[in-house]
């Protein structure tokens, strides 16, 4: 294979390495393109532009390949479970047995958070949106592990594993709180069951009247946490990387995750589906005019299209699959389902979707997942978010063990005014 590719500017041609992935992508390494001709590369969006090399996650959008350190995400949903891919997210291998067990039992043993942080929750009005009380809350868990939070890289990474434990684990507290609190609910404390039934346990239980999953639930939402926990280089990764690049400690880096997460392009777009499938419900709509809105551009089929999928994303293949079985196991007949599967059908022999490329993405589906399960709408992006915490770890570790790692630092065309000068107010 060639190893140099030639770009040529006016009359110089200059020379650069290409870099090649161990699953064949190619990348010409343009780094030294403005020391070498004075030119820099514009890609507003980055759809074209590599951030970063990385072992975690592999994408084939064409193909809609997802590979998480090698492993198929439809080998892992089969086999795996979210907290033992979050340690293959994080770790690089599968842990063995005695491993795994070890971190679950660290997870148990860091379920609930400090009691002075109850004090917080009462401190947001109750309209708070729950995604502004998660970015809040990460970075102030934070203030209560300062030698975890030092922003001095050797100690940070020293205490790597129980920060990424800690945050693990109380992230769910944290969610389960902020229902609670919203709901005017005494919180639950956590009890030693796995992960999803302790979250299931701290978000429905009532002091007299346990929580009782009689249908699966727990094994769903295990699924939908795993199928979130890391998409490569997305708006809210890049995110925690370009945080994390400053020196920025892990609490403070996720927490800026979280804010880029909630917006409705990125994770907020599974609240979205629901709002969307809600109104054309409303509207007796079989989903056929909302189709006719979206190819006219006064609409935009949420839970469709993504940057780097221009085929199924195969999340959304599993996800649709799990949504059907979680509503038959609870004996639901939800009809956002039915239009979901119609507008999907209705898109996908449509030209204007045919022609663009756009496919059912991950959160198409997963909002009917988690409107079974009782959560409330506008904590959708805060389970994105908890599903999500391993993929964010895990990118700032890549970060924090490079030591060749640079601040992440654009350029920009500047388009502005040029030379101006100053007049005093009263003359203006
Ligand atoms: N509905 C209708 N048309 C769409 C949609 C959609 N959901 N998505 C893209 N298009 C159209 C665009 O209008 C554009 O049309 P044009 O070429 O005629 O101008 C074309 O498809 C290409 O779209 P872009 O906006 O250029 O695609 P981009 O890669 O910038 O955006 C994104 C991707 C943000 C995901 C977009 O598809 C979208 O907004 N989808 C809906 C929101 C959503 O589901 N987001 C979740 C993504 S997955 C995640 O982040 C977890």
């Amino acid at each position: 294979m060639e190893d140099t590719g030639t770009i040529r500017l006016g009359n110089g041609n200059f020379e650069f390495p290409i870099i090649e992935g161990t699953l064949g992508e190619k990348a010409i390494d343009t780094r030294a393109l403005r020391a070498k001709s004075g030119c820099i590369t514009y890609d507003e969006g980055y759809g074209n532009t590599g951030s970063c090399l990385s072992k975690i996650t592999f994408i084939n959008g064409e193909k809609g390949i997802l590979k998480h350190r090698g492993y198929s995400i439809e080998d892992l949903a089969k086999n795996s479970t979210f907290l033992e891919t979050a340690m293959l997210i994080i770790y690089g291998d599968l842990p063995n047995q005695e491993n795994l067990e070890t971190f679950l039992q660290k997870i148990r043993s860091h379920a609930s958070i400090h009691t002075s942080m109850n004090g917080h929750f009462d401190s947001f009005p109750s309209a708070a949106h729950p995604m502004a009380i998660l970015s809040s809350m990460l970075n102030s868990l934070g203030a209560y592990h300062p030698e975890m939070s030092t922003n001095n890289r050797e100690e940070d990474l020293a205490h790597f594993d129980e920060t990424a434990v800690i945050l693990i684990s109380k992230v769910r507290a944290i969610a389960a709180m902020t229902y609670r609190m919203k709901m005017g609910m005494p919180f639950i404390p956590p009890a030693d069951t796995s992960y999803t039934s302790n979250f299931l346990h701290m978000m429905f239980s009532e002091p007299y009247n346990e929580y009782v999953d009689n249908h699966g639930v727990g094994k769903a939402l295990d699924l939908f946490l795993m199928l979130h926990a890391d998409h490569e280089q997305n708006c809210s990764t890049s995110t925690v990387r370009m945080v994390a690049s400053g020196g920025a400690n892990l609490f403070a880096s996720v927490s800026a995750g979280v804010s880029a997460l909630w917006g409705p392009s990125h994770g907020g777009a599974n609240m979205a589906v629901i709002k969307m499938l809600e109104e054309i419900h409303a509207s007796g709509d079989d989903g056929s005019k909302f189709i006719e809105a979206a190819k006219k551009g006064e609409a935009k089929l949420m839970g469709f299209g993504h940057r780097v999928y221009k085929n199924y994303d195969p999340r959304a293949k599993i996800l649709g699959k799990s949504s059907e079985s979680i509503l038959g196991s609870m004996g639901m007949n939800d009809p956002l389902l039915e239009i979901a599967r119609k507008l999907e059908q209705s898109a996908l022999k449509d030209d204007y979707f045919i022609n663009r490329k756009l496919y059912p993405n991950v959160d198409f589906y997963s909002g009917i997942i988690l409107k079974a399960i009782g959560i409330p709408v506008d904590m959708f992006t805060v389970m994105f978010a908890l599903g999500r915490m391993p993929g964010w770890i895990a990118n700032w570790k890549e970060i924090a063990e490079n030591p060749k790692s640079r601040i992440h630092r654009p350029r920009q065309i500047y388009i502005g005014e040029t030379e101006r000068s100053y007049v005093p107010v009263n003359k203006r």
